[in-house]
């Protein structure tokens, strides 16, 4: 694995492999690499000749108050993962790189509907960053394919449209989530939950689960889902952002619920937000 921290760099050794018509898959991360995210890099290697992640803890997505400062950076530790994964390039730019401009004038992609959903409503800031980061990404690596997981469920949308929107030539590939045994989806944010928060926090798949079995019996109102869902969430000391059942493209709110319609849900155990989303069969 060749690792490079420069745009110029980068593209130092991306170009000649563009030449010869390689197709490259871009996987971009935030580093604090965990199983959900090898899990992107093995769907990588085996749509593209070459697999580019990228390491950068984007500050753009961070409100003030968030988690910025604290969050993980195991930068060695990311390194052996990705090399035992045999990823082929890891792009470690710094702000300047993904900023030159600086971030506060510089050109933002807005998406209002989709953005101002779900976790938009309380993180506005956060899809605004995210398409700030994701834009200049494709346009440094100009990667053929691009690789996210289903966990940012609403995050895999927004990419996708602005893709769609503005003719990117990218295939954006959303990849199922990875689970912990007892059903907990994987996060580089698990790792602030105390013990009995970790235990609690088993309660988000449970819900779901439970959600997905009255539907399966035949209970179509989200209504009556939601009510179930917020039950067995509050009683493991969750305190629900939200809870939603919806249209998977629009992510609009349904009244009564479909194959394929999907949950989606995030909620804090202490002061960690937790994200998480399933369809409904
Ligand atoms: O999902 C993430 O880890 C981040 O939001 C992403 C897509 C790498 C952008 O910073």
């Amino acid at each position: 694995m060749q690792t490079v921290s420069t745009v110029k760099d980068l593209q130092a050794l991306l170009n000649p492999l563009k030449e010869k018509n390689k197709s490259i898959g871009l996987v971009p991360t935030m580093g604090a690499l965990h199983k959900g995210h090898l899990s992107l890099i093995q769907e990588a290697k085996k749509h593209c000749d070459i697999v580019v992640v990228s390491i950068f803890v984007n500050p753009t997505q961070f409100a003030p108050h968030e988690d910025l400062d604290q969050y993980p950076r195991p930068i060695e530790k990311d390194k052996l993962l990705l090399n035992d994964a045999n990823v082929d390039i890891l792009f470690t730019p710094t702000d300047i790189d993904i900023y030159p401009n600086g971030k506060i004038n510089t050109t933002q992609i807005e998406l209002p509907h989709l953005s101002t959903q779900l976790c938009g409503k309380t993180r506005p800031h956060f899809f605004k960053g995210v398409l700030m980061v994701v834009n200049r990404l494709f346009g440094i690596v100009q990667p053929t394919h691009a690789f996210f997981g289903e966990k940012d469920f609403q995050q895999l949308t927004v990419i996708t449209h602005m893709v769609s929107d503005l003719h990117m030539p990218i295939q954006v590939i959303g990849c199922p989530i990875i689970r912990e045994q007892d059903g907990l989806a994987m996060s580089s944010r698990n790792i602030y939950l105390s013990p009995q928060q970790r235990q609690n926090a088993q309660a988000i798949h449970h819900s779901m689960q439970t959600a997905k079995a009255q539907f399966a019996k035949g209970e179509t109102s989200a209504q009556s889902l939601i009510a179930t869902m917020s039950k067995i969430l509050t009683d493991a000391n969750f305190k629900i952002d939200y809870i939603q059942i919806i249209d998977p493209k629009t992510l609009a709110d349904v009244d009564q619920v479909q194959p394929g319609t999907r949950i989606a849900i995030a909620a804090y155990q202490g002061t960690t937000r937790l994200i998480d989303n399933t369809s409904l069969l």
